[in-house]
């Protein structure tokens, strides 16, 4: 079966058709910038864009979002507009599109994807902590391969905030730090993820998991740090295996 998978992103959506079977993308994969403010309007306007420019019109679309999905209703917007807290986004988007559609958290829709096509297919009897590192951080906890959703890790208290604003990629790039001064954040991170759930694998996802080479050496945590498989494309990989459930 293919459907259209969208990751919708602090900064940039990304979408694709999408082989269930395999988990691969199929033709063309189109990227653009989210919109600023991004806004229940604004995205309809780039998700209608993205189905036009993908010919993909009336048919199934799954979507990963940068909040907290219950049941098709969004209740966070740490990277996004306000106006999304208890926007219900599915039922919205179903009506503007006229088709089925199923929006849930980013990392999740990643995490998924990651542990059915990429490394965790060897971890399916394990714990395993899916982290995105990106404007935001986000996260997805796996127990024998089942979801925890909307785990929001990167909201864990630290200093002054959250760690998504020591920790995360677009926190290196606004305060300028070298790889080792931004591994220092994130080995804190990482260690207080494992002190706190003992998992027996950390996956790290997200653009700069690419760019692992230069900073593990600086990290120094006790369990096993990975970097995930399917690197950018797992968003738009699990945004379109959500219409299995
Ligand atoms: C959001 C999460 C999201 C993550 C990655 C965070 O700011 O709260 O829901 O998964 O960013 O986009």
């Amino acid at each position: 079966m293919e459907v259209l998978g969208i990751d919708v992103g602090a900064t940039g959506i990304k979408g694709s058709i999408v082989d269930l079977s395999t988990g691969t993308l199929i033709g063309e994969k189109v990227k653009m910038k989210t919109p600023s403010p991004a806004t229940p309007d604004s995205i309809t306007s780039s998700i209608k864009q993205m189905i036009d420019v993908l010919q993909w019109t009336d048919k199934p679309v799954g979507i990963g979002f940068p909040s907290i999905v219950k049941e098709g209703v969004c209740w966070s917007a740490s990277n996004i507009d306000t106006e999304f807290i208890g926007f219900p986004i599915q039922d919205h988007l179903e009506k503007v599109l006229n088709t089925k559609v199923k929006v849930v958290n980013d990392a999740d829709a990643a995490g998924i994807a990651e542990m059915t096509f990429g490394k965790g297919k060897t971890l399916s009897d394990k714990l395993v902590i899916f982290i995105t590192l990106g404007t935001g951080i986000g996260s997805a906890i796996f127990y024998k391969g089942v979801l925890v959703p909307n785990s929001e890790l990167g909201h864990l208290f630290y200093k002054k905030s959250v760690f998504e604003k020591y920790a995360s990629n677009s926190a290196r790039e606004l305060k300028g730090l070298g790889w080792k001064s931004w591994a220092k954040e994130l080995n804190v991170y990482l260690q207080h993820l494992n002190h706190l759930f003992s998992p027996d694998v950390i996956l790290i996802g997200g653009g700069v998991s690419k760019q692992f080479d230069k900073y593990k050496p600086y990290l120094n945590v006790e369990c096993m740090v990975e970097t995930a498989q399917l690197l950018n494309d797992a968003g738009i990989i699990g945004s379109a295996m959500s219409l299995r459930s």
